[in-house]
């Protein structure tokens, strides 16, 4: 079965970027957020990332309405019904995710895919939640969803052959370049880099140097394109925390504990770009 059209669950940074991507490799979109607000919001934001790219010649003015026409936002989880394939990125939160796969595997008859866009929680322990864990998998985004050119696509235990294939087959007409990783917390990507974005808070903390010039020492003295603090506050650090409890939870290595730095940024509501405050004010930009 070829994929047309794509459920996407959750309003936050990472489904607004796929729902971008998605609806320019030229997928439909039902974008299903939990209230008309954030709906409207992330149709707004579309808009305006669109516009930008119209403005800088990066897409043609004929592309844009077809783009935005694709992705129709929802409310209600039954209008997914339709969807081949359903991509849940909600919070990272394993008790939420497990009730929103119990709900999907209800409502979602017609799709050969249910994915978790998930940084750390277990697939399989999600698609256990549902009556056929063969057909669920991880398909991981990374942030801004529309730049990074990676996806990896998990396969849990029970996850047959064929839906890792149509897992990728769908991230590459994305336009992604794909790898395959089994289901450990973390996958490649995360539970290689969070011991270095913890160690970057740790190393604030303990005086080592100021903010801008670890930041400043990363970029300069590896050529990475922004430096570990920076990029906390764009992954969001309420997310960042729930990644490296993830990580430690399953490793027990104690560079996976989080910076007390790190949890203190957190529940004082500091939660990077997506709150306007996190190692920098992101509030008058
Ligand atoms: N931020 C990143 O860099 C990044 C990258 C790749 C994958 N992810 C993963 O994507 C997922 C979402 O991350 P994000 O950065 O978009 O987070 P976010 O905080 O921007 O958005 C979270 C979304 O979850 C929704 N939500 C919160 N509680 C909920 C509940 N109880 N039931 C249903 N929905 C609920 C919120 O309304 C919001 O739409 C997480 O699993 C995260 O690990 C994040």
């Amino acid at each position: 079965m070829a994929v047309k059209q794509v459920g996407l669950v959750g309003s936050g940074i990472m489904s607004s970027g796929v729902a971008e991507v998605v609806a320019k490799a030229g997928l439909d979109v039902v974008l299903r957020s939990r209230s008309e607000s954030s709906a409207e919001a992330m149709l707004t934001a579309l808009e305006k990332s669109l516009a930008k790219q119209v403005e800088k010649g990066k897409l043609e003015a004929s592309e844009r309405a077809a783009v935005r026409d694709r992705v129709r936002a929802v409310t209600d989880l039954a209008e997914l019904a339709d969807c081949q394939l359903v991509l849940e990125s909600v919070v990272e939160d394993l008790t939420v995710k497990k009730q929103l796969f119990t709900d999907l595997d209800e409502i979602c008859t017609a799709a050969e895919i249910l994915a978790t866009n998930t940084s750390t929680l277990s697939v399989g322990e999600i698609a256990a939640t549902t009556k056929r864990p063969e057909r669920v998998c991880g398909i991981h985004f990374f942030n801004p969803a529309p730049v990074m050119p990676l996806v990896e696509v998990v396969r849990a235990e029970k996850t047959s052959a064929a839906t890792v294939a149509a897992a990728r087959t769908f991230a590459e007409a994305c336009g992604k370049t794909v790898v395959d990783v089994v289901d450990r917390a973390g996958f490649i990507v995360n539970s290689l880099l969070f011991p270095y974005l913890n160690n970057a808070v740790k190393a604030l903390d303990a005086g080592l140097a100021t903010r801008d010039d670890i930041d400043a020492a990363m970029k300069g003295g590896c050529n990475f394109p922004m430096g570990p603090l920076e990029l906390l506050d764009l992954v969001g650090l309420d997310t960042s925390l729930s990644i490296l409890e993830a990580l430690h939870a399953e490793y027990q290595d104690p560079n996976y504990v989080p910076a007390p730095m790190l949890e203190q940024m957190v529940s004082d509501g500091r939660l990077g770009r997506k709150s306007g405050q996190g190692f920098y004010d992101y509030s008058k930009k």
